[in-house]
């Protein structure tokens, strides 16, 4: 079980790139898909310190479409638009999710061009996004973002699909969304007020204490502990984006996890509350612009993808006489004893 490098160090640049399969061009995608580690070799070899990383995730409407009748990993679904009292998270077009790291763009953006040649005429980039390191790993919000995310060994058990779904084990889930900040109506409260928005300090990123992290903090809602008292995580990778020229400032999130529901239930939590209409405060100032869901194979799914499976069944053979010993015939459908 060879794994996609989920979890990573945060990059200094990265690209963001969903895609949608035209029709009848599904084997051309099944061959890129399985060309894409010798791609990514080809590319980071020009400059091995560049780290450059790319992950795969291939959407719930076009699994069938590549893969016929081939059981679907267990959680995989199109990601569900949510409608609360005052913020909506749109579900929009996604059949492949390329997530480019490394410490400098010219990696990704090269990845990404032999990729998109192999695919002209194939397939349309429905979102691209560049993102960017922004001084010691903050958002455009000014916060340092990524702080609780599980990083190492931690990561990967957050990650990693296990004996929960063995045919798809080393796989893994993701969700990503594209937000569009308010930068104007942020900057408008004091910094006091953004700490309560986020549940941290601002320049020294520590947690504020319970006794006045608001309920509707960012960090409340989206800290998940079951009855147990078992804190659920997400692996996360998010990266700023910008373009003064269009006022456009914004942050891409990116969540990993084995078990999607619980990114999903920190999207209800955040969207419609817990209990319902206690919405996180960071949508006052942010506004989700997209919405998908993929499923992350394994590397050694990736790197040798499956023939679609054909769900016609075989036509009946007629029933024939008990084999009589020395046919040849096993008696088992269409297998037959090899000469000698
Ligand atoms: C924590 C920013 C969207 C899940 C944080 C923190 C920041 C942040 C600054 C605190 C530091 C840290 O631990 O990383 C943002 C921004 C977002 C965004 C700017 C987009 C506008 C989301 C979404 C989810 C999410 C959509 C889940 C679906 C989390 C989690 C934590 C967190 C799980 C850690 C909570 C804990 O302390 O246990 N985020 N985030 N975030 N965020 Fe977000």
């Amino acid at each position: 079980m060879v794994t996609q490098q989920v979890v990573a160090p945060p990059a200094r640049a990265g690209m963001f790139l969903v895609l949608t399969v035209d029709d009848g061009s599904e084997d051309v995608v099944r061959d890129l898909l399985g060309d894409l580690s010798d791609l990514v070799k080809a590319v980071s070899f020009r400059n091995t310190r560049d780290d450059l990383n790319l992950v795969v995730g291939i959407g719930a409407d076009v699994w069938g479409r590549l893969f016929g009748e081939l059981p679907r990993p267990r959680q995989l679904h199109p990601f569900e638009a949510l409608e609360g009292p005052r913020h909506v998270a749109p579900a929009t077009p996604g059949d492949l999710l390329l997530h480019l790291r490394a410490r400098s763009m010219d990696q990704c953006f090269e990845l990404a061009r032999q990729v998109a040649t192999r695919l002209e005429g194939h397939a349309v980039v429905v979102d691209e996004t560049h993102g960017f390191k922004y001084f010691d790993e903050r958002d455009l919000l000014g916060f340092v973002d990524g702080t609780a995310s599980p990083r190492g060994a931690d990561g990967d058990a957050v990650v990693l699909i296990g004996d929960e779904d063995p045919a798809y084990a080393g796989g893994s889930y993701v969700v990503v969304q594209k937000y569009l900040h308010d930068l104007a109506a942020w900057d408008a409260i004091s910094v006091e007020e953004q700490e309560r928005v986020i549940g941290r300090t601002k320049l020294d990123d520590i947690e504020l204490p319970d006794s006045v992290k608001p309920s509707n903090s960012h960090v409340v809602v989206n800290t998940i502990v079951d009855e147990e008292g078992v804190e659920h995580d997400i692996v996360r990778d998010n990266l700023p984006f910008g373009e003064i020229g269009a006022g456009e400032y914004g942050t891409y999130f990116i969540g990993y996890a084995a078990d999607v529901g619980i990114i999903e239930l920190m999207l209800r939590r955040m969207f419609i509350g817990e209990p319902p209409g206690n919405t996180d405060r960071i949508l006052d100032f942010s506004t989700a612009v997209t919405g998908s869901l993929f499923f992350v194979p394994s590397l050694a799914f990736l790197d040798d993808p499956p023939d679609p499976v054909d769900a016609t069944p075989a036509p009946t053979a007629p029933v024939s006489p008990a084999p009589s010993a020395g046919s040849g015939d096993l008696g088992i459908g269409s297998l037959r004893r090899s000469p000698g």
